[in-house]
């Protein structure tokens, strides 16, 4: 089934779930979740998305910024790093449409993952990295700009506060 997702608006998606997704879930460095259909009795994966725990790095972002990020808390805007979760990848198949399944319905199913796992252990902030034709689709679902910058990965990174979810 894995060898059969396609996801050419990016590659890396795609990539991700054929050659990382089984070594990660294995090394517990992430959990992939799968949106299975078996239509015909022909399963297919329709989407999926990753979430793992992270640390994230504060480069050049103002103290007001961190402040907004991590809560008003004496000495928090002077972190240059914070711990929290990432939504790692997310993706639908070519062979699927928005009526199958949609991108706010994939964030909502990772934020109530999210949300469970901070339950028990902690957690407060939810980080993603996109690139820039899907900041606005990530805004509509609630997420923020770190900074307006890119990081050093080539990525925008954005976080919503786990008490808005
Ligand atoms: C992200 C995703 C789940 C959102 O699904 P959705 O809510 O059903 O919305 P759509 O697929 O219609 O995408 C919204 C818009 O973003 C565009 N878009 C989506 N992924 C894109 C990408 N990787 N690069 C550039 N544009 C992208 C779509 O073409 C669409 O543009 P339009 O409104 O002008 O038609 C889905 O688009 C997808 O699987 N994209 C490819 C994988 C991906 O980019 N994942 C995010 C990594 S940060």
């Amino acid at each position: 089934m894995i060898e059969e997702f396609s996801c050419a608006k990016d590659t890396d998606v795609e990539t991700f779930l054929k050659e990382q997704a089984i070594r990660y879930e294995r090394d517990g460095l992430s959990r992939t979740y799968l949106y299975i259909t078996s239509e015909n009795d022909d399963p297919a994966i329709a989407a999926f998305f990753s979430v793992a725990i992270t640390s994230t790095e504060f480069p050049g972002v103002t103290k007001s910024r961190k402040a907004k990020i991590l809560g008003g808390k004496p000495g928090r805007d002077t972190k240059d790093h914070f711990g929290g979760i990432l939504v790692a990848q997310l993706g639908r198949s070519d062979a699927f449409a928005q009526g199958d399944i949609n991108g706010h319905e994939m964030i909502e199913d990772a934020e109530y993952v999210i949300e469970r796992g901070c339950y028990y252990l902690g957690g407060k902030v939810v980080y993603l990295d996109c690139r820039e034709p899907l900041i606005g689709f990530y805004e509509q679902n609630g997420y923020a700009l770190v900074k307006p910058e890119l990081y050093p990965s080539g990525y925008f990174k954005m976080f919503k506060s786990l008490h808005k979810l």
